[in-house]
């Protein structure tokens, strides 16, 4: 597996000053929202804690900054350029560092129904071999990891990115957007998460 990934339980976060620098902190009392203080925390945490795997610094000697776009990037003494990705939903935080290649993308979601104008917007018809909110969760959550992999949000059309019989097909906008970072071919491997949730991580595939 090219990448390494964390998922740490929002309820059990270590106090924020023992995991942020100075920075961080500022930007984390600046939340108005518990939630979204809660759930930046706890990317942070994840994405730091992962990183202590590969670095002998400490929490508060890293530092995670998001890009103009919201891509988040991790800053060590020295530097790094390893890709790394961050997601949050419900009960879950998860972070995920590549160990090889450009670029990952992450993403949690919780299985539950949505609206039939949701599906009819985010997926294309050739997608939908089952209305089951567990079958179109999954497949949103691969889109979305997909999404952060192209280090892109919302901003593009969803059905850019579709999942066609389990395969992989990029179209306008993504298909773009993947030529620049040179076509590579990308693995998406999903997880069921307790409290039932589907993880999905979006990597570049080893060169065989
Ligand atoms: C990426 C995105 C779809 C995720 O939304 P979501 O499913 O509600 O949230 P998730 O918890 O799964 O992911 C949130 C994380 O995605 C990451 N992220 C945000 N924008 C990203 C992007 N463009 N590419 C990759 N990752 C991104 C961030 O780390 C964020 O967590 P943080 O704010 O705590 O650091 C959404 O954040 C988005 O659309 N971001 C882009 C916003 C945008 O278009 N900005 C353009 C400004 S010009």
């Amino acid at each position: 597996m090219a990448y390494r990934y964390k998922v740490v339980e929002l309820a059990k976060l270590p106090a924020a000053d023992t995991i942020l620098t100075a920075g961080e902190l500022a930007v984390y009392q600046d939340f108005k929202i518990e939630k979204r203080r809660k759930e930046w925390l706890g990317g942070r945490y994840a994405l730091k804690s992962l990183a202590m795997d590969f670095f002998t610094f400490n929490m508060k000697q890293m530092e995670v900054k998001n890009s103009s776009s919201g891509q988040p990037r991790l800053l060590v003494p020295g530097g790094t350029h390893l890709p790394v990705s961050i997601t949050h939903s419900g009960i879950w935080a998860s972070a995920a560092i590549a160990l090889t290649g450009e670029a990952i993308g992450i993403d949690i979601e919780v299985v539950e129904k949505r609206s039939k104008a949701w599906a009819e917007e985010c997926f294309h018809k050739d997608e939908i071999s089952s209305k089951a909110a567990v079958f179109l969760t999954e497949l949103w959550v691969k889109k979305e990891a997909v999404l952060k992999f192209l280090g892109v949000g919302l901003s593009i059309n969803m059905q850019n990115i579709r999942f066609v019989n389990g395969n992989l097909e990029l179209h306008g906008k993504a298909l773009d957007l993947w030529a620049k970072i040179g076509s590579p071919k990308i693995q998406i491997d999903v997880e069921d998460l307790d409290g039932g949730y589907k993880l999905a991580v979006a990597s570049q595939a080893p060169l065989l």
